[in-house]
């Protein structure tokens, strides 16, 4: 089964096309295959740099530029393919340009073969595409620019919210901080390419909410101590003060996801979204999880399925069309899929 998924929440204009095979086994996502045919991304970097982060108004319109040169590079021989199904990212993300996708989408096909997909579900199946199975159950920590969120999956049907950030996302606190720092946006891998030559141990930023008994999290309180830092500070070594603040933020979310995975007493932990393209965060991961000698297996896509695309668009259409042959099967009384 073909799925084409269309992908315009924030700033990358993402077109792809993606096989499914095989059905849903519920324990494991063992009986899942998927294959990646295109995955196009048009990204607005450049267009939103000058301004420090991403202005809306200018997104759409790129949006709009972009759709069709992506749909036309994603054609075969010239012809507009017919995929079985059709996935577009409906929210949460900026409203002029979820709706540049979905119209565009609207135009072209019928309305019969669109699923409506969260873009937070985007990313958190992204780990369905490599090609390992994962025991259930499993704690996702979703971080990403506008995200925090920490999830229990029951299995690939069943999750639930253990909590989320108060206030700024992680993402967006490693962006804010980039800017007190003089550096461009996005700053996430910037700052962490700056940590590897510094010290984490130099300055000892603050770890919000660390030792709170509930799974939420705040941010913007780490990023006001590192404004105060730089203000306070004549000498600043910028590789010291990236490689603390990161440290910082990571030691939170490590430490929460987990104590959930123990309390929870889960098999898998898998990380998604922008922030999880850090490979010291992926890192600091896999040795906490060593050094506690739990028996966990630890997920992260690869890096260009971490941050926005529409490859895992699909996925996440793709399992809800699956739910709901799976719902109307059960209203008919038969229950196999
Ligand atoms: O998932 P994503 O592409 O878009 C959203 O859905 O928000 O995430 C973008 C966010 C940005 O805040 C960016 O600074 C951050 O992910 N990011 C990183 C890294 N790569 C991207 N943060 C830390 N380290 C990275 N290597
Ligand atoms: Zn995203």
């Amino acid at each position: 089964m073909k799925i084409l998924a269309i992908e315009t929440s924030c700033d990358e204009t993402a077109i792809a096309l993606v096989e499914a095979k095989e059905g849903l086994s519920s324990s494991t996502s063992s009986g899942l295959r998927f294959k990646i045919l295109k995955n196009l991304v048009a990204s607005q970097i450049k267009v939103h740099q000058p301004f420090g982060g991403i202005v809306p108004n200018l997104a759409k319109r790129e949006h709009l530029k972009n759709l069709p040169i992506l749909f036309k590079k994603i054609a075969v021989n010239g012809h507009a393919i017919n995929p079985d199904i059709v996935a577009v990212t409906v929210g949460p993300g900026l409203e002029p340009c979820l709706w540049t996708g979905i119209n565009f989408t609207k135009e072209l096909y019928k309305k019969s073969k669109i699923i409506g997909v969260s873009h937070l579900e985007g990313h958190l199946y992204s780990f369905l595409i490599s090609k390992r199975k994962i025991e259930f159950p499993a704690i996702s920590l979703l971080v990403s620019g506008g995200h925090t969120i920490l999830l229990l999956m029951k299995d690939l049907n069943h999750y639930k919210k253990l909590g989320e950030t108060r206030d700024d996302a992680v993402g967006e606190a490693f962006d804010k901080v980039g800017r007190l720092l003089g550096l461009p946006y996005p700053a996430g891998p910037i700052i962490e390419k700056f940590a590897k030559k510094g010290n984490p141990e130099a300055v000892n930023f603050p770890r919000p909410m660390i030792n709170q008994k509930n799974y939420d999290f705040s941010f913007s309180g780490l990023k006001t101590a590192v404004f105060y830092y730089l203000k306070n500070q004549e000498e600043r070594f910028l590789a010291d003060i990236a490689a603390s603040f990161q440290a910082a933020a990571f030691d939170v979310l490590i430490s929460k996801t987990l104590r959930a995975a123990q309390e929870y007493g889960v098999k898998s932990i898998s990380i998604s979204g922008g922030v999880a393209a850090n490979k010291t965060l992926q890192k600091q991961f896999k040795l906490r999880i060593k050094n506690l000698k739990l028996k966990i297996d630890f997920l992260a896509p690869p890096k260009f399925l971490c941050t926005d695309n529409a490859a895992m668009i699909a996925v996440a259409g793709y399992i809800n069309y699956l739910k709901e042959k799976k719902r109307r099967l059960t209203a008919n009384g038969n229950l196999s899929i």
